[in-house]
């Protein structure tokens, strides 16, 4: 076993592997795989995939093997060195030499031999439970610090607090699985880089959420009827005059087995099927619609100046995002943040003036946290110079502040704005005001009337709102009643100028 290997023969080459660098590097090498393989045999067999699953077995992983593969070759090199220059093997240096029938021998072969499936074992335990690490929220969230914040924070104060991310972020289907490992990789680099989008949109249709994963949770036959909601307002006058609006929402739904199909809900894809056309990435712009109805037939409805030929645009079939598209990160905007804050008290509301403050606060532009929070206490401090109640005023602006706006990430209610209603941002007006028409040039959407989608059962303040009537009130808007249709040409989620 001793003998100098000096062939240059194949065997004699593959000798000069007999050492103990190498045979380490050996060991790494097959913990690599080891591990690898044991990764995405857990991520297969796991409730739901894990994006970040593909940092471990496609980067980290192989770093190891290679790292492995460096010490085979170091001390193939070495040992050759040792060969050239002709020095003799040392008892117990570098160079491997076992004679089994020597009981040193057989003892570190032993120790070797133990040792090396303790490391596959340690491998294992590491590799699976950084995996659990990397599937928590908390890995989502905060690993990825800066870019991922504003999402992990607007979650942890949604209905859906207790569902983890990857419940949604993960798409169901094989293709879904490998995308979604690729794209964790991808995010790895650019956060390594820095070069991530500010604010980060998910815009690759791949990667959109798809309908399916909120029917894992959710049954899209279900007949929810009227849903009774409280809109607790206040005007930026210096009362903070209260002005609440109740209504039924007709949420409805679309199996003709639960219940009629009407209602909101009754574009569910079941019973009908609505397709559209977006001409920008946030779909607020929304030429052309076609309905198919579950008798197959087709309306189609475009807006005045749009003449495309549709066939050059790429069809989208509207599904639940598009207008829950907010449903675990709601970032409030200064005004409903504000009127949260009055109708539960954390904002007192005999304070003169505290919504038009609070709200102007809120939404002067920043950038960033620290300067947010350093001007918001100084322009309320210069409001409020001999009140003491301006503290608590400063405290709670601060907080809302912190939970809904994220000038690093430029993430708030501007950047990520929410389909569901009309008043700040167009939403349900998308389509549903009263501009897309038929073929015949007359016919508008239906349900683009006050009444189609809720009615106003209560509204105003003190007596005015005991008043209830469950035909449905007209819309009274401030001192008027409601003719405009385009509620987000004023509202903008700030103070609106009369
Ligand atoms: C209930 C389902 C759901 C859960 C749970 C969820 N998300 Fe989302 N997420 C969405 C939807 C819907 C969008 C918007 C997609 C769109 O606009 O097409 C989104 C968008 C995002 C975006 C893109 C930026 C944006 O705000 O549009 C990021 C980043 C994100 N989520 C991260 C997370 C993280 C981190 C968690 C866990 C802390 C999480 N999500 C949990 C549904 C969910
Ligand atoms: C893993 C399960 C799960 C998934 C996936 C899921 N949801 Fe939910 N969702 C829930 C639960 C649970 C609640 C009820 C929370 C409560 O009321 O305490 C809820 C509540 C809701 C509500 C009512 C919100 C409110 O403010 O009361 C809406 C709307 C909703 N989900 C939409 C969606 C949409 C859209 C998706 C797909 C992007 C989705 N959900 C995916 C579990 C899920
Ligand atoms: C046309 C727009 C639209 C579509 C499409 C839509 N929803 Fe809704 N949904 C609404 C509105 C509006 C409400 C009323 C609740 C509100 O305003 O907060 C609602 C309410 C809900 C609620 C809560 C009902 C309650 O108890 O108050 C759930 C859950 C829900 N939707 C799930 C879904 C799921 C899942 C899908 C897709 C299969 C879907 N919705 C598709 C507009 C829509
Ligand atoms: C992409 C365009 C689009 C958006 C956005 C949209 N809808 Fe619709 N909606 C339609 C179409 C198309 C119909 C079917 C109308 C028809 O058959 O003429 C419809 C039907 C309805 C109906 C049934 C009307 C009836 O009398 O049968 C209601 C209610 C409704 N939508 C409410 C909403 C609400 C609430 C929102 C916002 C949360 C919304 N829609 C967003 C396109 C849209
Ligand atoms: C296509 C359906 C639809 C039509 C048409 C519609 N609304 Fe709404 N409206 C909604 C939905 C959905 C909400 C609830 C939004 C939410 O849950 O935050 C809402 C909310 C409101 C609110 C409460 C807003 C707030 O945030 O305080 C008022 C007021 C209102 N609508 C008035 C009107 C008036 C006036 C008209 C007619 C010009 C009208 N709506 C037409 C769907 C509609
Ligand atoms: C011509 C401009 C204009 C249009 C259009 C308009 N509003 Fe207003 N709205 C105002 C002004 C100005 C105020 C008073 C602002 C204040 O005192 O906070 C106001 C106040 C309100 C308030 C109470 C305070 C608040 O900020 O929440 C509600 C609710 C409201 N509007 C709903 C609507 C709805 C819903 C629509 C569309 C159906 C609409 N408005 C369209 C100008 C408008």
């Amino acid at each position: 076993m001793s003998e100098e290997p000096h062939s240059t023969t194949i065997l004699g080459r593959l000798n000069r592997l007999r050492n103990w660098l190498s045979l380490a590097g050996m060991v790494l090498c097959a913990s690599a795989v080891f591990a690898f393989v044991l990764l995405v045999a857990v991520d297969l067999f796991a409730t739901h995939a894990n994006p970040y699953m593909g940092i471990l077995a496609y980067v980290v992983a192989p770093m190891f093997f290679f790292m492995g593969l460096g010490l085979v070759v170091l001390g193939y090199f070495l040992e050759s060195r040792r060969i050239r220059k002709g020095v003799p093997r040392k008892e117990g240096g570098l160079v491997l030499s076992v004679d089994l029938s020597r009981k040193r021998d057989r003892q570190m072969m032993a120790a070797f031999v133990l040792g090396s499936i303790g490391f596959l074992l340690l491998t294992a335990f590491g590799s699976y439970e950084t995996y659990h690490l990397m599937e928590s929220n908390t890995f989502c969230g905060q690993a990825c610090h800066t870019p991922m914040e504003p999402q992990f924070s607007a979650h942890q104060h949604s209905a859906h607090a207790q569902v983890d991310c990857v419940a949604c972020h993960i798409g169901p289907g094989t293709t879904a699985y490998i995308r979604t490992k690729l794209n964790g990789v991808k995010q790895l680099y650019h956060q390594i880089r820095g070069d991530f989008n500010r604010p980060i949109r998910i815009l690759n249709p791949n990667l959109r959420l798809a309908q399916e994963t909120c029917q894992t949770c959710h049954w899209s036959q279900k007949h929810f009827g009227d849903v009774p909601k409280t809109f607790k307002r206040f005007l930026a006058d210096e009362e903070n005059t209260p002005f609440t609006v109740q209504m039924l929402l007709k949420v409805g739904g679309s199996d003709p087995v639960r219940g009629p199909v009407e209602g909101i809900h009754s574009h569910m894809n079941v019973s009908n099927k609505i397709e559209f056309i977006h001409s920008d990435d946030e779909r607020l712009e929304i030429p052309w619609v076609r309905v198919t109805d579950a008798d197959g037939k087709v309306t189609e409805y475009r807006t005045e100046g749009f003449t495309d030929d549709i066939s050059k645009h790429q069809i989208r079939t509207m599904d639940c995002m598009d207008c829950h598209n907010r449903p675990a990160h709601e970032f409030l905007s200064p005004n409903d943040a504000v009127d949260q804050a009055l109708a539960t008290g954390r904002i007192d509301p005999s304070i003169p003036w505290a919504k038009k403050n609070v709200v102007t606060a809120l939404a002067a532009p920043y950038s960033t946290r620290e300067e947010a929070q350093q001007k918001i206490e100084e322009f309320l401090r210069a409001e409020y110079p001999d009140d003491k109640r301006v503290d608590a005023l400063i405290a709670e602006a601060k907080k809302i502040y912190a939970t809904n706006f994220f000038p690093e990430m430029k993430a708030d209610w501007r950047a990520h704005p929410d389909h569901i209603g009309h008043k700040d941002t167009n939403g349900c007006f998308r389509c549903h005001d009263g501009t897309h028409f038929a073929s015949d040039g007359k016919t508008t959407i239906k349900g683009s009337d006050c009444n189609a989608c809720h009615i106003i059962t209560a509204q105003g303040a003190g007596e005015e709102l005991e008043k209830v009537n469950l035909k449905g009130h007209d819309f009274f808007h401030l001192d008027s009643e409601y003719l405009e249709p385009n509620c987000a040409e004023c509202h903008n989620g700030q103070i609106q100028e009369e």
